[in-house]
């Protein structure tokens, strides 16, 4: 612990939440905890008391709190090598990215450090890949209403959620928004300057949506006809979330480009926009970044991907996720104020006929790390190594809460 924690450590806890108020810019409303450490599925705060999570820090963190062979692959890099540059060659980075290509089936890799750059370099090789063909620089990108891309200017301009855009214009140009599982309003906008269409298979931040096979099917149909690149934004829904490696691995239907972050580090900040040999059109200086893919982040994607592997992880998602599903079905029918319930595997929601901010709230005060997706949806997104006696647990303290509201 530095001096500066130590510090820290000494105050009450009202007074250090005063302390980070003062020095941190107030983007999130934050609840009134200090997490400390976890373990497993559990997280504790500064005063020692204990938490549930079934939010896995916004479906990042799949395998549970001190995971010993990921913090020990961790600690083995720092020792080792924690930055180069990318004007060299690293060995973690090497074999992270052969794992995601064969995974995600696709063939070039570009390592981000969060999931926003990854959509900014899958928005890039979109319009390069068109300006190759044509020269043009009005290429158009269609994305869906109610998706979440992210906060830079161009993941943003593509999120389709008009609340998160205002203040901001203006955004980048030619972005138009169809409606989810909707193909007819997709193909009303295609035109011959769309050179992308963009969507989460499974919209995490909207509330929970999976896609139809019938709209991934015809959207992947409609870019094949008009020779329009297909990205798929799996930050949320991939990793595992969905009881497959990638969500849309169940609708049989795969991207020209997919786009990846959260689960891939389990915390360390790292992501990835994925290509075909098609849509890999951006060469030596269109793109760079001076951290991505550094040896320590490459080496926890890589401790991700063996552990998932040896500890039969999907296997555990379907499982557990096929157990949550018949739960959360039950509540369905026993809470009259819960008029809908969505997902698959360890993404799924609870939709209330009302603002479910003081249910979460009342949640983390019970021992219960939950979040919504949209006002009104709970969102169910604990780490992958969840057990069925967990989701017991979870409802014994969820169901108290929304009693007590
Ligand atoms: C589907 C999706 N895309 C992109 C992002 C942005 O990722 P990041 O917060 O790592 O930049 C998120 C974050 O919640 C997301 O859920």
């Amino acid at each position: 612990m530095t001096r500066a924690e130590e510090n820290l450590s000494m105050m009450s806890k009202e007074k250090a939440i005063e302390c980070a108020e003062e020095a941190l810019l107030h983007v999130y409303n934050r609840y009134q905890i200090i997490l400390d450490h976890g373990d497993g599925m559990y997280l504790y705060d500064s005063e020692g008391k204990k938490y549930l999570d079934f939010c896995a820090g916004i479906a990042v963190f799949a395998l549970g709190y001190n995971n010993e062979r990921f913090n020990n692959a961790v600690k083995a890099q720092v020792d080792k090598l924690v930055h180069t540059s990318n004007y060299y060659y690293n060995m973690p980075a090497i074999a992270a990215a052969n794992a995601l290509s064969m995974l995600t089936g696709l063939d070039k890799v570009f390592f981000t450090n969060s999931g926003t750059e990854a959509i900014e370099g899958a928005i890039k090789s979109a319009r390069k890949y068109a300006y190759n063909k044509d020269g043009r620089t009005d290429h158009e990108i269609i994305a869906m209403n109610h998706s979440f891309h992210g906060r830079s200017m161009g993941a943003l301009s593509v999120t389709g959620n008009p609340h998160y855009q205002e203040a901001f214009k203006p955004l980048i140009g030619g972005v138009k928004f169809a409606q989810f599982n909707n193909l007819d309003s997709v193909k009303e906008l295609v035109t011959d300057r769309t050179c992308a269409i963009i969507l989460e298979p499974v919209q995490g931040e909207g509330g929970i949506y999976p896609a139809t096979e019938e709209f991934l099917q015809g959207v992947r149909k409609i870019c094949d006809e008009n020779d329009i690149l297909l990205i798929f934004d799996e930050i949320q829904c991939g990793m595992g979330r969905t009881g497959r490696m990638f969500a849309c691995e169940n609708y049989g239907v795969k991207p020209d480009i997919m786009t990846v972050a959260k689960a891939l580090g389990c915390g360390l900040p790292i992501g990835a926009f994925v290509c075909n040999k098609k849509a890999a059109a951006l060469v030596a200086g269109d793109h760079g970044s001076t951290y991505g893919g550094n040896p320590l982040v490459c080496a926890a994607a890589n401790a991700v991907f063996e552990i998932y592997q040896d500890e039969k992880i999907l296997k555990n998602v379907r499982e557990t996720g096929d157990y949550l599903f018949k739960k959360l079905e039950e509540l369905k029918e026993e809470i009259p104020q819960i008029v809908d319930h969505r997902g698959v595997g360890l993404i799924q929601g609870l939709e209330f006929n009302e603002p479910v901010g003081p249910i979460v709230a009342e949640a983390i005060n019970s021992g219960l790390i939950l979040i919504s997706a949209g006002a009104n949806t709970i969102r169910f997104i604990p780490p992958l190594i969840a057990k069925p006696e967990h989701v017991d647990e979870m409802l014994e303290i969820f169901k108290k809460c929304l009693w007590m509201l």
